[in-house]
């Protein structure tokens, strides 16, 4: 449509919103639907979160706020950084926005001009790439492997830096695959932007909290400081303290791009939520028992999904070191036929199929760039898990 700009032709809607939405759909219509598609966690917000939420609404904390989030929740935030990331950040280093997602998106909108690279491993999140384009710059993906875990080599990102690279996006723990990078795998690849000095990275810490099997969480200006200036840590409350709904997320970084990120902020959204900023000040400074607790349910279901996945035929599993997602490789499925017929040419037909013949609602890899794979949440009930995975085990054992 002509009234249209010509930015909206450059991005598409979101796949695992669409997923779920389908899954939503064929739910009211009666049909029996597991949705594996949603990246939120199934518990409910903490009962301390909620009530610090209400005294705040009674306390009349229900105006406008500083653009970039209120004092309180700031001084909080640096706390958090310096407690479990060691990193110093001052409250003019800091802002807050209406989730991750919209300090991501005012980064990106705040320093790409035309023609700027942004380097993203793939598979990635699927706004990264949508989000570079309608900045005006472009996604450089870089595909990894299962056999490597998913992360990239710095060898690897040394090939594809350019004069125009302005960013490294970096996801750990990884929405769609659940890999982690260590310490020492970070530094690899820090060692590479230390001889790049034209090239800022956007660590997304949103599922730090989010691993298993003693994995340690590192994130990149505490692995190597000298990239302090040219990092912007962006992480939230909405993954681990089961906050999606509320809309809080932050970052710190240098103070002029921190100043840029509130000044596109300033004239679009202006501030988040008054009463979700006092909630994440609880959510930060509060007891924080429940994440732990949270975390042994989730690797319980890690574990659970990936050995009944490896049972499926044609299914390859890893077993990743967070978030809350597996990536498994339908390779072994594509070229076969399912019981209608219909050919298994790409893990779109493989999601599409499986929905309507089982009615399990994945994504497939297509929308994160790197298939044929689909990406799993099991942040969900541990039954339904069992029962999804068993109606994929018989999808695939029903394919010639
Ligand atoms: C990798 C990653 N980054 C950022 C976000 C944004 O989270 P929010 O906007 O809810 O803070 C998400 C949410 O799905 C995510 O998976």
């Amino acid at each position: 449509m002509a009234f249209l700009s010509d930015s909206l032709a450059r991005i598409k809607p979101s796949a695992t919103l669409a997923v779920t939405d389908k899954a939503r759909t064929l739910k009211a219509q009666g049909r029996n639907v597991i949705g594996l598609g949603a990246g939120e966690p199934d518990f409910d917000t903490p009962v301390n979160i909620r009530e610090a939420a209400k005294r705040a609404i009674d306390a009349g904390h229900t105006r406008y706020t500083a653009v970039d989030g209120i004092p309180e929740l700031k001084a909080a935030i640096a706390r958090k950084f310096k407690r479990e990331n060691d990193l110093d950040y001052k409250p003019s280093q800091i802002t807050v926005g209406t989730g991750g997602k919209q300090v991501l998106y005012n980064a990106l909108m705040a320093t790409l001009n035309p023609g700027d690279e942004v380097v993203i491993p793939a598979p990635y999140w699927v706004s990264y790439p949508d989000m570079v384009l309608l900045a005006g710059g472009t996604p450089v993906a870089v595909e990894t492997r299962m056999e490597d875990g998913f992360k990239m080599k710095p060898a690897e990102l040394d090939r594809v830096i350019t004069p125009k690279t302005k960013w490294l996006i970096l996801n750990s723990p990884s929405n769609p695959t659940g890999s982690a990078y260590t310490r020492a795998e970070i530094k690899g690849l820090t060692d590479v932007l230390l001889k790049h000095p034209q090239v800022w990275v956007l660590t997304d810490d949103m599922y730090e909290h989010l691993v298993y099997d003693d994995f340690v969480f590192a994130t990149v200006a505490q692995v190597e400081p000298k990239l302090y200036e040219r990092t912007l840590t962006l992480n939230g409350v909405s993954k681990a303290y089961c906050m999606t709904g509320w809309r809080i997320g932050y970052a710190g970084g240098p103070e002029a791009l921190i100043k840029a990120i509130g000044t596109i902020q300033s004239q679009s959204t202006s501030n988040p939520s008054s009463v979700s900023q006092w909630a994440a000040v609880e959510a930060l400074e509060g007891p924080q028992h429940f994440i732990p607790e949270h975390n042994r349910v989730f690797k319980e279901r890690r574990d659970l999904v990936v050995g009944m996945l490896n049972q499926a035929n044609g299914i390859r599993c890893p077993k990743p070191e967070g978030a809350f997602y597996v990536y498994p490789s339908c390779a072994g499925t594509i070229g076969r036929n399912v019981t209608s017929g219909k050919r298994i040419e790409n893990d779109e037909d493989f999601v599409t199929e499986l929905l309507d013949a089982e009615g399990v609602a994945v994504v497939q890899g297509a929308a994160f760039g790197l298939g044929p794979a689909f990406r799993i949440s099991y942040a969900t009930k541990t039954e339904d898990l069992e029962e999804a995975c068993r109606r994929i085990q018989r999808f695939c054992g029903n394919l010639t």
